[in-house]
Protein backbone atom coordinates (compact mmCIF):
# COMPACT_ATOMS: atom_id res chain seq x y z
CA UNK A 1 0.00 0.00 0.00
CA UNK A 2 1.38 3.26 -0.85
CA UNK A 3 1.52 6.05 2.23
CA UNK A 4 0.71 9.26 1.97
CA UNK A 5 3.68 11.78 2.43
CA UNK A 6 2.49 15.37 1.97
CA UNK A 7 4.62 18.64 1.26
CA UNK A 8 3.38 22.22 2.56
CA UNK A 9 3.48 24.32 -0.96
CA UNK A 10 4.59 27.67 -0.67
CA UNK A 11 1.18 28.93 -1.11
CA UNK A 12 0.04 27.16 2.18
CA UNK A 13 1.53 30.55 3.86
CA UNK A 14 -1.01 32.57 1.54
CA UNK A 15 -4.64 32.41 1.98
CA UNK A 16 -5.02 29.55 -0.24
CA UNK A 17 -2.84 26.79 0.83
CA UNK A 18 -2.20 23.75 -2.21
CA UNK A 19 -0.31 20.97 -0.97
CA UNK A 20 1.28 18.04 -2.41
CA UNK A 21 1.11 14.26 -1.55
CA UNK A 22 4.19 12.49 -3.38
CA UNK A 23 3.93 12.16 -6.85
CA UNK A 24 0.23 13.17 -6.87
CA UNK A 25 -1.30 15.61 -8.40
CA UNK A 26 -2.74 17.50 -5.32
CA UNK A 27 -3.04 20.91 -6.53
CA UNK A 28 -6.37 20.06 -7.37
CA UNK A 29 -7.40 20.23 -3.22
CA UNK A 30 -7.70 23.65 -2.69
CA UNK A 31 -8.95 25.32 0.74
CA UNK A 32 -9.84 29.07 0.65
CA UNK A 33 -10.07 29.96 3.78
CA UNK A 34 -12.11 32.93 2.86
CA UNK A 35 -15.03 30.95 1.49
CA UNK A 36 -18.20 30.54 2.82
CA UNK A 37 -17.94 27.38 2.66
CA UNK A 38 -16.64 25.28 5.82
CA UNK A 39 -13.53 24.15 5.53
CA UNK A 40 -14.61 20.75 6.75
CA UNK A 41 -16.95 20.64 4.03
CA UNK A 42 -14.03 21.96 0.90
CA UNK A 43 -12.11 19.03 2.44
CA UNK A 44 -14.58 16.60 1.81
CA UNK A 45 -15.62 17.54 -1.88
CA UNK A 46 -11.93 18.01 -2.46
CA UNK A 47 -11.18 14.52 -1.67
CA UNK A 48 -14.20 12.87 -3.06
CA UNK A 49 -13.22 14.43 -5.89
CA UNK A 50 -10.06 12.92 -6.22
CA UNK A 51 -11.29 9.62 -5.38
CA UNK A 52 -14.30 9.44 -7.79
CA UNK A 53 -11.80 10.56 -10.51
CA UNK A 54 -9.38 7.58 -9.57
CA UNK A 55 -6.65 9.96 -9.01
CA UNK A 56 -6.71 8.42 -5.34
CA UNK A 57 -6.72 4.36 -6.28
CA UNK A 58 -8.89 2.11 -4.34
CA UNK A 59 -6.71 0.67 -1.52
CA UNK A 60 -4.58 4.03 -1.01
CA UNK A 61 -4.33 5.10 2.49
CA UNK A 62 -5.42 8.24 3.52
CA UNK A 63 -2.66 10.33 5.76
CA UNK A 64 -3.64 9.94 9.61
CA UNK A 65 -6.24 12.65 10.51
CA UNK A 66 -3.49 13.94 12.85
CA UNK A 67 -0.79 13.85 10.24
CA UNK A 68 -3.04 15.97 7.86
CA UNK A 69 -4.47 18.36 9.85
CA UNK A 70 -0.98 19.14 10.77
CA UNK A 71 0.13 19.52 6.83
CA UNK A 72 -2.57 21.55 6.13
CA UNK A 73 -3.14 23.62 9.11
CA UNK A 74 -6.81 23.01 10.01
CA UNK A 75 -7.91 21.56 13.15
CA UNK A 76 -7.70 18.30 13.45
CA UNK A 77 -11.23 17.90 14.39
CA UNK A 78 -12.02 19.47 10.90
CA UNK A 79 -9.81 16.34 8.93
CA UNK A 80 -12.16 13.93 11.59
CA UNK A 81 -15.54 15.39 10.07
CA UNK A 82 -14.34 15.58 6.80
CA UNK A 83 -13.08 11.76 6.87
CA UNK A 84 -16.37 10.44 9.04
CA UNK A 85 -18.49 12.07 5.83
CA UNK A 86 -16.73 10.30 2.68
CA UNK A 87 -16.58 7.03 5.40
CA UNK A 88 -20.46 7.32 6.28
CA UNK A 89 -20.78 7.80 2.23
CA UNK A 90 -18.69 4.61 1.30
CA UNK A 91 -15.94 6.94 -0.22
CA UNK A 92 -13.58 5.48 2.33
CA UNK A 93 -13.33 2.46 4.57
CA UNK A 94 -12.23 2.94 8.22
CA UNK A 95 -11.17 0.07 9.85
CA UNK A 96 -10.32 0.28 14.03
CA UNK A 97 -6.84 0.96 14.44
CA UNK A 98 -5.66 1.16 11.51
CA UNK A 99 -5.53 4.24 8.78
CA UNK A 100 -8.78 5.05 6.47
CA UNK A 101 -8.21 3.72 3.28
CA UNK A 102 -9.74 4.53 -0.22
CA UNK A 103 -12.87 2.55 -0.90
CA UNK A 104 -12.86 0.03 -3.74
CA UNK A 105 -15.61 1.76 -5.90
CA UNK A 106 -16.63 0.90 -9.71
CA UNK A 107 -16.13 3.43 -11.76
CA UNK A 108 -18.51 6.67 -10.58
CA UNK A 109 -20.50 8.17 -13.53
CA UNK A 110 -18.74 11.53 -13.21
CA UNK A 111 -15.44 9.72 -13.98
CA UNK A 112 -17.23 8.22 -17.29
CA UNK A 113 -18.09 12.02 -18.58
CA UNK A 114 -14.70 13.80 -20.06
CA UNK A 115 -14.62 17.25 -18.43
CA UNK A 116 -13.70 18.75 -21.55
CA UNK A 117 -15.91 17.58 -23.97
CA UNK A 118 -19.47 17.09 -21.87
CA UNK A 119 -19.95 14.27 -24.14
CA UNK A 120 -21.60 11.17 -22.77
CA UNK A 121 -19.80 7.76 -23.03
CA UNK A 122 -22.69 5.96 -21.97
CA UNK A 123 -25.52 3.91 -23.92
CA UNK A 124 -29.03 5.90 -24.40
CA UNK A 125 -32.21 3.80 -25.41
CA UNK A 126 -33.48 4.51 -28.82
CA UNK A 127 -35.97 7.07 -26.61
CA UNK A 128 -33.05 9.03 -25.28
CA UNK A 129 -31.29 9.04 -28.90
CA UNK A 130 -35.06 10.84 -30.16
CA UNK A 131 -34.11 14.28 -28.73
CA UNK A 132 -30.33 14.51 -30.22
CA UNK A 133 -30.88 16.96 -32.55
CA UNK A 134 -33.42 19.34 -30.73
CA UNK A 135 -32.51 22.40 -28.70
CA UNK A 136 -33.58 22.61 -25.09
CA UNK A 137 -35.56 26.38 -25.45
CA UNK A 138 -33.76 29.02 -23.64
CA UNK A 139 -36.42 31.90 -23.81
CA UNK A 140 -35.34 34.64 -21.48
CA UNK A 141 -37.61 37.25 -20.26
CA UNK A 142 -36.21 39.32 -23.00
CA UNK A 143 -37.57 36.73 -25.75
CA UNK A 144 -40.93 36.87 -25.54
CA UNK A 145 -41.42 39.74 -28.26
CA UNK A 146 -44.30 38.05 -31.05
CA UNK A 147 -43.80 34.51 -29.73
CA UNK A 148 -46.20 32.27 -30.77
CA UNK A 149 -48.59 30.64 -27.78
CA UNK A 150 -48.14 33.30 -25.43
CA UNK A 151 -51.00 35.27 -23.82
CA UNK A 152 -50.96 38.41 -21.99
CA UNK A 153 -49.72 37.35 -18.83
CA UNK A 154 -50.06 40.75 -17.10
CA UNK A 155 -53.81 40.79 -17.60
CA UNK A 156 -54.12 37.69 -15.58
CA UNK A 157 -56.18 38.57 -12.22
CA UNK A 158 -53.03 37.47 -9.52
CA UNK A 159 -55.12 38.96 -6.67
CA UNK A 160 -58.01 36.82 -6.87
CA UNK A 161 -55.45 33.30 -8.29
CA UNK A 162 -53.52 34.42 -5.26
CA UNK A 163 -56.66 34.81 -2.70
CA UNK A 164 -58.06 31.49 -3.57
CA UNK A 165 -54.63 29.92 -3.47
CA UNK A 166 -54.46 30.75 -0.24
CA UNK A 167 -57.60 29.89 0.96
CA UNK A 168 -56.46 26.28 0.06
CA UNK A 169 -53.18 26.02 1.22
CA UNK A 170 -54.85 27.99 4.85
CA UNK A 171 -57.67 25.96 5.26
CA UNK A 172 -55.28 23.04 5.79
CA UNK A 173 -57.43 20.33 4.24
CA UNK A 174 -55.10 17.42 4.07
CA UNK A 175 -56.98 16.20 1.26
CA UNK A 176 -54.58 18.00 -0.95
CA UNK A 177 -51.65 17.28 0.93
CA UNK A 178 -51.06 13.63 0.22
CA UNK A 179 -50.52 11.03 -2.55
CA UNK A 180 -54.24 11.41 -3.54
CA UNK A 181 -56.38 11.67 -6.46
CA UNK A 182 -53.81 10.44 -9.12
CA UNK A 183 -55.94 11.07 -11.77
CA UNK A 184 -56.73 14.89 -10.52
CA UNK A 185 -58.62 16.46 -7.96
CA UNK A 186 -62.33 15.79 -8.16
CA UNK A 187 -63.75 18.88 -8.32
CA UNK A 188 -61.76 19.84 -10.83
CA UNK A 189 -62.53 17.32 -13.08
CA UNK A 190 -66.02 18.19 -12.27
CA UNK A 191 -65.54 21.70 -13.52
CA UNK A 192 -63.77 20.94 -16.52
CA UNK A 193 -66.45 18.60 -17.63
CA UNK A 194 -69.25 20.85 -17.42
CA UNK A 195 -67.47 23.59 -18.99
CA UNK A 196 -66.28 21.36 -21.85
CA UNK A 197 -70.16 20.10 -22.10
CA UNK A 198 -71.76 23.66 -22.30
CA UNK A 199 -68.77 25.43 -24.47
CA UNK A 200 -67.27 23.02 -26.52
CA UNK A 201 -69.51 20.37 -27.20
CA UNK A 202 -67.34 17.83 -25.44
CA UNK A 203 -69.41 14.34 -24.79
CA UNK A 204 -67.92 13.27 -20.96
CA UNK A 205 -68.09 13.05 -17.65
CA UNK A 206 -65.55 13.69 -14.87
CA UNK A 207 -64.49 10.61 -14.30
CA UNK A 208 -63.01 10.35 -17.86
CA UNK A 209 -60.66 13.18 -17.38
CA UNK A 210 -57.27 13.33 -16.74
CA UNK A 211 -55.62 16.29 -15.20
CA UNK A 212 -52.15 16.47 -16.72
CA UNK A 213 -48.66 18.37 -16.41
CA UNK A 214 -50.01 20.38 -19.60
CA UNK A 215 -51.06 19.55 -23.26
CA UNK A 216 -47.76 18.19 -23.51
CA UNK A 217 -47.61 15.76 -20.82
CA UNK A 218 -51.36 14.11 -22.23
CA UNK A 219 -49.66 14.04 -25.74
CA UNK A 220 -46.66 12.32 -23.75
CA UNK A 221 -48.59 9.61 -22.10
CA UNK A 222 -51.42 9.36 -24.77
CA UNK A 223 -48.18 8.13 -27.20
CA UNK A 224 -46.61 5.75 -25.21
CA UNK A 225 -49.79 4.16 -24.39
CA UNK A 226 -50.79 4.06 -27.75
CA UNK A 227 -48.06 3.42 -29.96
CA UNK A 228 -45.95 0.65 -30.50
CA UNK A 229 -42.59 1.29 -32.86
CA UNK A 230 -43.56 0.70 -36.66
CA UNK A 231 -47.20 2.38 -36.40
CA UNK A 232 -48.08 4.83 -38.32
CA UNK A 233 -49.26 7.81 -37.33
CA UNK A 234 -51.23 10.27 -39.75
CA UNK A 235 -50.81 13.76 -38.29
CA UNK A 236 -51.16 17.48 -39.86
CA UNK A 237 -48.05 18.62 -42.21
CA UNK A 238 -48.06 21.50 -41.24
CA UNK A 239 -48.48 20.25 -37.95
CA UNK A 240 -47.83 20.79 -34.46
CA UNK A 241 -43.82 20.13 -33.77
CA UNK A 242 -44.08 18.72 -30.42
CA UNK A 243 -46.16 16.15 -30.65
CA UNK A 244 -44.34 14.63 -33.97
CA UNK A 245 -41.29 14.70 -31.53
CA UNK A 246 -43.70 12.29 -29.25
CA UNK A 247 -44.40 10.16 -31.73
CA UNK A 248 -41.17 9.70 -33.40
CA UNK A 249 -39.56 9.33 -30.21
CA UNK A 250 -42.20 5.73 -29.54
CA UNK A 251 -41.05 5.15 -33.12
CA UNK A 252 -43.76 5.67 -35.31
CA UNK A 253 -43.86 6.16 -39.19
CA UNK A 254 -45.01 9.83 -39.86
CA UNK A 255 -47.43 9.97 -42.81
CA UNK A 256 -48.50 13.82 -43.86
CA UNK A 257 -52.06 14.68 -43.54
CA UNK A 258 -51.65 17.86 -45.60
CA UNK A 259 -53.25 21.26 -44.73
CA UNK A 260 -53.37 24.01 -46.99
CA UNK A 261 -55.80 27.04 -47.19
CA UNK A 262 -58.34 25.01 -48.86
CA UNK A 263 -58.40 22.79 -45.78
CA UNK A 264 -57.12 19.08 -44.69
CA UNK A 265 -56.49 16.51 -47.75
CA UNK A 266 -58.19 13.42 -46.57
CA UNK A 267 -58.62 11.82 -50.09
CA UNK A 268 -54.83 10.66 -49.69
CA UNK A 269 -55.16 8.06 -47.23
CA UNK A 270 -51.95 6.15 -46.27
CA UNK A 271 -52.12 2.76 -47.43
CA UNK A 272 -52.68 -0.25 -44.46
CA UNK A 273 -53.45 0.37 -40.81
CA UNK A 274 -53.27 3.38 -38.83
CA UNK A 275 -52.71 3.66 -35.30
CA UNK A 276 -53.23 7.06 -34.59
CA UNK A 277 -54.44 10.20 -36.68
CA UNK A 278 -53.18 13.54 -34.86
CA UNK A 279 -55.28 16.59 -35.72
CA UNK A 280 -55.98 20.79 -34.27
CA UNK A 281 -59.67 20.73 -36.25
CA UNK A 282 -60.96 24.23 -34.45
CA UNK A 283 -57.87 26.02 -34.28
CA UNK A 284 -55.05 24.23 -36.83
CA UNK A 285 -51.55 24.37 -35.42
CA UNK A 286 -49.73 26.74 -36.86
CA UNK A 287 -52.24 28.13 -39.77
CA UNK A 288 -54.96 28.56 -37.25
CA UNK A 289 -57.40 27.32 -40.06
CA UNK A 290 -60.96 25.72 -38.81
CA UNK A 291 -62.01 22.43 -40.46
CA UNK A 292 -65.38 22.22 -41.85
CA UNK A 293 -68.19 19.73 -40.67
CA UNK A 294 -67.57 17.81 -43.75
CA UNK A 295 -63.95 17.04 -43.11
CA UNK A 296 -64.56 16.08 -39.58
CA UNK A 297 -67.21 13.62 -40.21
CA UNK A 298 -65.23 12.24 -43.24
CA UNK A 299 -62.01 12.07 -40.81
CA UNK A 300 -63.74 10.23 -37.79
CA UNK A 301 -65.20 7.84 -40.67
CA UNK A 302 -61.67 7.33 -41.74
CA UNK A 303 -60.41 6.47 -38.23
CA UNK A 304 -63.84 3.85 -37.85
CA UNK A 305 -62.42 2.21 -41.00
CA UNK A 306 -58.66 2.09 -39.98
CA UNK A 307 -59.07 1.30 -35.97
CA UNK A 308 -57.30 4.21 -35.95
CA UNK A 309 -57.20 6.74 -32.36
CA UNK A 310 -57.75 10.58 -33.16
CA UNK A 311 -56.34 12.65 -30.86
CA UNK A 312 -58.11 15.93 -30.90
CA UNK A 313 -56.08 18.73 -29.64
CA UNK A 314 -58.11 21.89 -28.50
CA UNK A 315 -55.09 23.54 -27.51
CA UNK A 316 -56.41 27.03 -28.47
CA UNK A 317 -60.09 27.39 -29.20
CA UNK A 318 -61.47 29.81 -26.13
CA UNK A 319 -59.70 32.68 -29.02
CA UNK A 320 -61.98 32.18 -31.51
CA UNK A 321 -62.50 36.68 -31.97
CA UNK A 322 -65.16 36.84 -34.86
CA UNK A 323 -68.52 34.70 -34.70
CA UNK A 324 -69.72 31.74 -32.58
CA UNK A 325 -67.58 29.13 -31.11
CA UNK A 326 -67.24 25.80 -33.59
CA UNK A 327 -68.20 22.48 -30.98
CA UNK A 328 -65.42 19.89 -30.36
CA UNK A 329 -65.04 17.08 -33.21
CA UNK A 330 -65.07 15.37 -30.06
CA UNK A 331 -68.82 15.49 -29.99
CA UNK A 332 -69.20 14.16 -33.66
CA UNK A 333 -67.60 10.91 -32.71
CA UNK A 334 -70.06 8.00 -32.63
CA UNK A 335 -67.40 5.44 -32.77
CA UNK A 336 -65.88 6.60 -29.26
CA UNK A 337 -61.94 7.03 -31.31
CA UNK A 338 -61.55 10.37 -30.06
CA UNK A 339 -59.62 11.29 -27.45
CA UNK A 340 -59.79 15.27 -26.47
CA UNK A 341 -56.97 17.34 -25.00
CA UNK A 342 -57.17 20.69 -23.36
CA UNK A 343 -54.68 23.14 -21.77
CA UNK A 344 -54.93 25.92 -19.49
CA UNK A 345 -51.55 26.96 -21.06
CA UNK A 346 -53.28 30.25 -23.15
CA UNK A 347 -56.32 30.66 -21.10
CA UNK A 348 -54.29 31.25 -17.66
CA UNK A 349 -50.91 31.39 -18.29
CA UNK A 350 -48.11 28.67 -20.05
CA UNK A 351 -46.28 28.13 -17.06
CA UNK A 352 -49.52 26.93 -14.91
CA UNK A 353 -48.75 23.23 -16.17
CA UNK A 354 -51.96 22.06 -15.98
CA UNK A 355 -53.68 20.39 -19.14
CA UNK A 356 -56.37 17.48 -19.43
CA UNK A 357 -56.81 14.50 -21.21
CA UNK A 358 -60.83 13.61 -22.10
CA UNK A 359 -60.55 9.59 -22.77
CA UNK A 360 -62.90 7.08 -24.04
CA UNK A 361 -64.52 4.60 -21.64
CA UNK A 362 -62.12 1.87 -23.18
CA UNK A 363 -58.70 3.29 -22.60
CA UNK A 364 -59.64 5.07 -19.18
CA UNK A 365 -58.09 2.30 -16.76
CA UNK A 366 -54.73 1.90 -18.84
CA UNK A 367 -54.09 5.72 -19.06
CA UNK A 368 -54.85 6.49 -15.78
CA UNK A 369 -52.71 3.63 -14.65
CA UNK A 370 -50.09 4.63 -16.67
CA UNK A 371 -50.43 8.45 -15.84
CA UNK A 372 -50.05 7.43 -12.09
CA UNK A 373 -46.49 5.07 -12.61
CA UNK A 374 -45.30 7.91 -14.83
CA UNK A 375 -45.94 10.55 -12.40
CA UNK A 376 -47.59 12.54 -14.51
CA UNK A 377 -49.64 14.01 -11.57
CA UNK A 378 -50.57 18.01 -11.33
CA UNK A 379 -49.71 19.68 -7.70
CA UNK A 380 -53.50 19.54 -5.66
CA UNK A 381 -53.61 22.70 -4.15
CA UNK A 382 -53.13 24.30 -7.88
CA UNK A 383 -55.99 21.63 -9.39
CA UNK A 384 -58.16 22.71 -6.10
CA UNK A 385 -57.28 26.74 -6.44
CA UNK A 386 -58.14 26.04 -10.58
CA UNK A 387 -61.58 24.23 -9.59
CA UNK A 388 -62.17 27.50 -7.29
CA UNK A 389 -61.68 29.82 -10.22
CA UNK A 390 -63.62 27.90 -12.28
CA UNK A 391 -66.80 27.48 -10.22
CA UNK A 392 -66.85 30.88 -8.93
CA UNK A 393 -67.10 32.18 -12.06
CA UNK A 394 -63.43 33.78 -12.53
CA UNK A 395 -62.15 31.57 -15.29
CA UNK A 396 -65.45 32.36 -17.48
CA UNK A 397 -64.89 36.42 -16.58
CA UNK A 398 -61.36 36.29 -17.14
CA UNK A 399 -61.70 34.78 -20.70
CA UNK A 400 -64.53 37.07 -21.98
CA UNK A 401 -61.94 40.14 -20.86
CA UNK A 402 -58.93 38.53 -22.52
CA UNK A 403 -61.44 37.72 -25.81
CA UNK A 404 -61.73 41.14 -26.22
CA UNK A 405 -58.45 42.34 -25.56
CA UNK A 406 -56.95 39.84 -28.32
CA UNK A 407 -59.79 40.58 -30.70
CA UNK A 408 -58.91 44.26 -30.73
CA UNK A 409 -55.25 43.27 -30.41
CA UNK A 410 -55.60 40.76 -33.17
CA UNK A 411 -57.38 43.57 -35.24
CA UNK A 412 -54.42 46.18 -34.65
CA UNK A 413 -51.68 43.44 -35.35
CA UNK A 414 -53.24 42.44 -38.46
CA UNK A 415 -53.68 46.16 -40.23
CA UNK A 416 -50.47 47.31 -39.18
CA UNK A 417 -48.93 44.18 -40.56
CA UNK A 418 -50.48 44.85 -43.37
CA UNK A 419 -48.99 48.35 -43.69
CA UNK A 420 -45.74 47.24 -42.96
CA UNK A 421 -45.07 43.64 -44.24
CA UNK A 422 -47.73 43.41 -46.67
CA UNK A 423 -45.35 44.15 -49.59
CA UNK A 424 -43.59 40.50 -48.50
CA UNK A 425 -46.00 38.49 -46.61
CA UNK A 426 -50.03 37.97 -46.29
CA UNK A 427 -51.54 35.99 -43.22
CA UNK A 428 -54.03 32.77 -43.72
CA UNK A 429 -57.36 33.52 -43.61
CA UNK A 430 -58.10 32.84 -39.81
CA UNK A 431 -60.03 33.96 -36.93
CA UNK A 432 -59.06 31.72 -34.16
CA UNK A 433 -55.85 31.71 -31.59
CA UNK A 434 -53.47 33.63 -29.95
CA UNK A 435 -51.05 33.73 -32.83
CA UNK A 436 -51.48 34.54 -36.26
CA UNK A 437 -49.34 32.56 -39.69
CA UNK A 438 -47.79 34.63 -42.50
CA UNK A 439 -46.68 32.85 -45.53
CA UNK A 440 -44.50 34.89 -47.89
CA UNK A 441 -45.30 35.94 -51.41
CA UNK A 442 -42.38 35.44 -52.64
CA UNK A 443 -39.39 32.74 -52.11
CA UNK A 444 -37.26 33.51 -48.99
CA UNK A 445 -35.60 31.67 -46.44
CA UNK A 446 -37.82 31.73 -43.36
CA UNK A 447 -35.33 29.81 -41.35
CA UNK A 448 -32.83 32.16 -41.65
CA UNK A 449 -35.32 35.16 -41.30
CA UNK A 450 -36.19 33.78 -37.87
CA UNK A 451 -32.64 33.13 -36.78
CA UNK A 452 -31.95 36.73 -37.40
CA UNK A 453 -34.87 37.99 -35.27
CA UNK A 454 -34.40 35.63 -32.71
CA UNK A 455 -30.69 37.13 -32.47
CA UNK A 456 -32.69 40.50 -32.22
CA UNK A 457 -34.83 39.02 -29.40
CA UNK A 458 -37.73 38.65 -31.43
CA UNK A 459 -38.97 35.32 -31.09
CA UNK A 460 -41.06 34.73 -34.40
CA UNK A 461 -41.12 30.97 -35.69
CA UNK A 462 -40.47 29.77 -39.38
CA UNK A 463 -43.43 28.19 -40.97
CA UNK A 464 -40.75 25.35 -42.25
CA UNK A 465 -40.36 24.10 -39.23
CA UNK A 466 -43.76 22.43 -38.90
CA UNK A 467 -43.11 20.44 -42.04
CA UNK A 468 -41.47 17.89 -42.45
CA UNK A 469 -42.29 16.46 -46.38
CA UNK A 470 -41.69 17.83 -49.64
CA UNK A 471 -42.64 21.51 -50.14
CA UNK A 472 -42.57 23.39 -47.05
CA UNK A 473 -44.85 26.70 -46.32
CA UNK A 474 -42.00 29.45 -45.91
CA UNK A 475 -43.86 31.74 -43.77
CA UNK A 476 -43.59 33.29 -40.27
CA UNK A 477 -45.68 32.05 -37.05
CA UNK A 478 -46.37 35.66 -34.77
CA UNK A 479 -47.90 36.01 -31.45
CA UNK A 480 -49.40 39.35 -30.92
CA UNK A 481 -51.54 38.49 -27.93
CA UNK A 482 -49.50 40.13 -25.22
CA UNK A 483 -48.77 43.19 -27.17
CA UNK A 484 -49.66 46.70 -27.18
CA UNK A 485 -49.83 48.50 -30.39
CA UNK A 486 -46.54 50.49 -30.10
CA UNK A 487 -45.01 47.14 -29.34
CA UNK A 488 -45.70 45.70 -32.36
CA UNK A 489 -45.23 48.50 -34.51
CA UNK A 490 -41.28 48.53 -33.04
CA UNK A 491 -41.55 44.70 -33.40
CA UNK A 492 -42.12 44.30 -36.88
CA UNK A 493 -40.56 47.45 -38.16
CA UNK A 494 -37.16 45.28 -37.11
CA UNK A 495 -38.57 42.78 -39.10
CA UNK A 496 -39.05 45.13 -42.04
CA UNK A 497 -35.31 45.77 -41.85
CA UNK A 498 -33.95 41.78 -41.40
CA UNK A 499 -36.74 40.90 -44.34
CA UNK A 500 -35.03 43.82 -46.42
CA UNK A 501 -31.47 43.08 -45.08
CA UNK A 502 -31.86 39.23 -46.33
CA UNK A 503 -33.55 40.10 -50.33
CA UNK A 504 -29.88 42.24 -50.56
CA UNK A 505 -28.12 39.95 -49.62
C1 LIG B 1 -50.81 22.52 -30.90
C2 LIG B 1 -50.48 22.74 -29.45
N1 LIG B 1 -50.94 21.88 -28.54
C3 LIG B 1 -50.73 22.08 -27.24
C4 LIG B 1 -50.02 23.16 -26.79
C5 LIG B 1 -49.91 23.45 -25.32
O1 LIG B 1 -49.11 22.67 -24.65
P1 LIG B 1 -48.93 22.82 -23.08
O2 LIG B 1 -50.28 22.73 -22.42
O3 LIG B 1 -48.09 21.64 -22.78
O4 LIG B 1 -48.26 24.12 -22.82
C6 LIG B 1 -49.47 24.03 -27.68
C7 LIG B 1 -48.64 25.13 -27.20
O5 LIG B 1 -48.20 25.97 -27.84
C8 LIG B 1 -49.72 23.83 -29.05
O6 LIG B 1 -49.25 24.70 -29.95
Amino acid sequence: MRKWRYERSNSLRNKRSTFRAGQLPLDALLIDRDSPEPIQRQLYAALRDLILRRVLTPGLKLPSTRELSKRIMVSRNTVVRAYEQLDSEGYVETRQGSNTCVADLPLSPSSAIDDDSGKQTGHLSNFGHAFDSLELPQFSVLHTALRPSTPDVASFPFKTWNRLLGGNLLRQNFDLFNYNYPTGYPQLKKAIASYLQAYRGVRCEAHQILITNGAQSGLDLLSRVLLDRGDTVWMEEPGYDNARVLFSAAGAHIKPLHVTSSGWDLDRVPDGDIRLIYSTPSCQAPLGLTMRMEQRLRLLEIAHRKGAWIIEDDFDSEYRLTGASIPAMQGNDSFGRTIYIGTFAKTLFPAIRIGFVVLPRSIEPSVNRAAFYCGHQVSLPLQATLSDFIMSGHFARHLRRTRRLYAQRREVFLELSRDLLGEWMEPFEADVGIQVAFRFKRSFNDAAIARRANELNLNVVPLSRYCHFSDPIRGLVFGYAALDESSMRTHLSTLVEIIRASEGA
